[in-house]
């Protein structure tokens, strides 16, 4: 039997990456390829990277196309972007995706992605409570989950801890940035994740982002309630998390097509994780 692939996309301020995924497994049927993010990263500069990404591989026809993107994402449309061009806000990225690849396509939030990823194929599989996982990249993105569903879009990155956008001094590019040896920056952390951690008392925190490749020099030095965790597909995360909601998102609108699904049906996972049944997805933008 042949796999089931969706291709995902993940944008990101300096580097734009895409893989098609195995959504029976949540690992890259083939070798992602990376473009940098063009400059200015206006959209029509980034739908052409995107075709340029899908041209790569030899897709199937029906193949649909995740994308996962650094903002929060209202039905499809960015509402405000801190780290890409600033003329994103207001674009429907799955019609954008649509125009320029011709195929289904949906949108989600980067962290959302990745979160999305980790429940399903990663450290947070099957994992009940409150889930929260965090990127520590360009930004500091956030997922939180109740149960398995994803509350969208808390861009918990951007709360005021001590008079700063809190990313800007704990996201990984600060520790760049300032040059941050391991101990100043976990103890940045240890600030912005113990302001989260009184204010949603999650029962498990998964840190995610490339730098989670080197969770041992910053988790062991962070002192929470809760476990900490690094997230364990590290920064394909939000590559497969968007695959498999393209792939949902799909299926849905296939099964709208043919017949209404029997309400509440999860197809391919969790009918909680912003999907709805009549394939329009109240959470992730979509686009037949
Ligand atoms: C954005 C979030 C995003 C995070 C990580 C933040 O600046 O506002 O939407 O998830 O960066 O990319």
């Amino acid at each position: 039997m042949s796999k089931k692939i969706a291709f995902g996309i993940d944008i990101g301020g300096s580097g734009i990456k895409g893989a098609p995924v195995d959504l029976a497994t949540g690992e890259f049927a083939e070798e992602r390829t990376r473009i940098p993010t063009p400059d200015p990263s206006t959209p029509e500069a980034v739908a052409a990277v995107l075709l340029e990404l899908v041209d790569t591989y030899d897709l199937p026809a029906d193949a649909p196309i995740g994308v996962a993107f650094p903002g929060p994402i209202h039905h499809g449309t960015v509402r405000f972007i801190a780290n890409l061009d600033a003329s994103w806000a207001g674009v429907d990225i799955p019609a954008l995706v649509h125009r320029a690849t011709g195929r289904h396509a949906i949108a989600v939030n980067d962290a959302d992605a990745a979160g999305i990823g980790e429940l399903r194929y990663g450290a947070a599989r099957e994992t009940d409570g409150v889930v929260l996982v965090s990127t520590l990249g360009t930004g500091i993105g956030s997922a939180l989950f109740v149960d398995g569903a994803l509350l969208p879009n808390t861009e918990l990155g951007h709360l005021e801890i001590d008079g700063y956008d809190a990313e800007k001094r704990a996201a990984e590019s600060a520790r760049e940035r300032e040059n941050l040896s391991w101990d100043e920056w976990a103890e940045r952390l240890q600030r912005y994740f113990a302001v989260v951690e009184d204010l949603l008392s999650p029962d498990l925190i998964v840190v995610g982002g490339g730098v989670s490749k080197k969770h041992d020099k910053f988790l062991p030095k962070l002192h929470l309630r809760a476990p900490v965790v690094a997230a364990q597909l590290r920064n394909a995360a939000g590559i497969v998390g968007a695959a498999a909601l393209a792939a949902d998102s799909a299926a849905l609108a296939a099964l709208a097509a043919g017949g209404t699904p029997t309400e509440g049906t999860a197809v391919n996972g969790s009918p909680a994780l912003g999907t709805a049944v009549d394939g329009t997805a109240p959470t992730v933008g979509t686009v037949d």
